[in-house]
């Protein structure tokens, strides 16, 4: 389904969305800014898809890898990477999110964005997010949630349901018959959002779970932290 909405996944997210997940993005980015000694954080984004995040955290500086497993997301990453001159700070790699080629505590931040939804086993996907992690790490997801304002909240859940996939199968003709548009409320509606999400992070063995809403709450950040090694002296005390 992404291979075939890739070509024009950043138009139809950027007309989709009104432009507001540019700014989601960047909320994002500054929430994983900063480590305890300064330094700018070594990022690992996840679900990367075109690397609109990981090129966010690039523009700030960090160093960044980007994985995904669809090939033709990673080929849109690529030409952006390029075209921004932002080689030398970020790399994407064809990846698994369950299966993660790296070494455990390689990164302090693991992003996603609009992608752990779409994992497989999500809990296990967090899980092997935190593993890349160092102790005192952050995992950040980015997810769409569902709005709580009863009005708004009403107005925006009609235009996610009813105008928002035949929008896409329009804008998109390509890709109608896969129905990428119409699977997106769907999956959405049926993910765990806000506190019952904060439940899977704990049960990925992530700690100081927590979330904050973006635009009435359709759309949710929520970070959890890699509890730091016990050690011998720790367990006995
Ligand atoms: C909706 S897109 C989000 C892309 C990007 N993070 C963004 O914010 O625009 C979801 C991405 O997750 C990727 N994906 C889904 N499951 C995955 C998995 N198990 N491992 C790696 N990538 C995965 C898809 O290939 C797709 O590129």
């Amino acid at each position: 389904m992404f291979a075939e909405v890739a070509p024009r996944y950043d138009f139809l997210n950027r007309a989709l969305s009104g432009g507001i997940d540019v700014l989601w993005r960047r909320k994002t980015v500054a929430a994983g800014l900063g480590t305890e000694n300064g330094d700018l954080p070594r990022v690992l984004d996840v679900c990367t898809g075109t690397a609109d995040l990981a090129l966010s955290f690039a523009a700030r500086g960090c160093e960044v890898v980007g994985a995904d497993f669809c090939l033709e997301m990673l080929g849109r990453g690529r030409d952006k990477v390029v075209q921004r001159g932002a080689e030398s700070r970020l790399r994407l790699v064809a990846a698994d999110t369950l299966h993660l080629p790296f070494a455990d505590e390689s990164f302090d931040v693991c992003s996603v964005a609009f992608g752990i939804r779409n994992v497989a086993d999500p809990v296990a996907g967090l899980a092997e997010m935190a593993r890349v992690l160092r102790p005192g790490g952050r995992v950040l997801v980015l997810e769409f949630s569902r709005p709580r304002t009863p009005v708004l909240g009403k107005l925006y859940l009609w235009y996610f349901r009813r105008v928002l996939p035949k929008l896409g199968a329009l804008l998109s003709p390509r890709s109608r018959s896969t129905s990428a548009y119409d699977y997106l409320p769907t999956s959405v509606m049926a993910f765990p959002d806000r506190d019952d999400f904060l439940a899977l992070m704990q049960r990925a063995g992530l700690v100081e779970p927590r979330y904050d809403l973006f635009s009435i709450g359709i759309a949710s950040l929520y970070v959890g932290v890699k509890p730091a090694r016990v050690t011998g002296v720790e367990a006995r005390g």
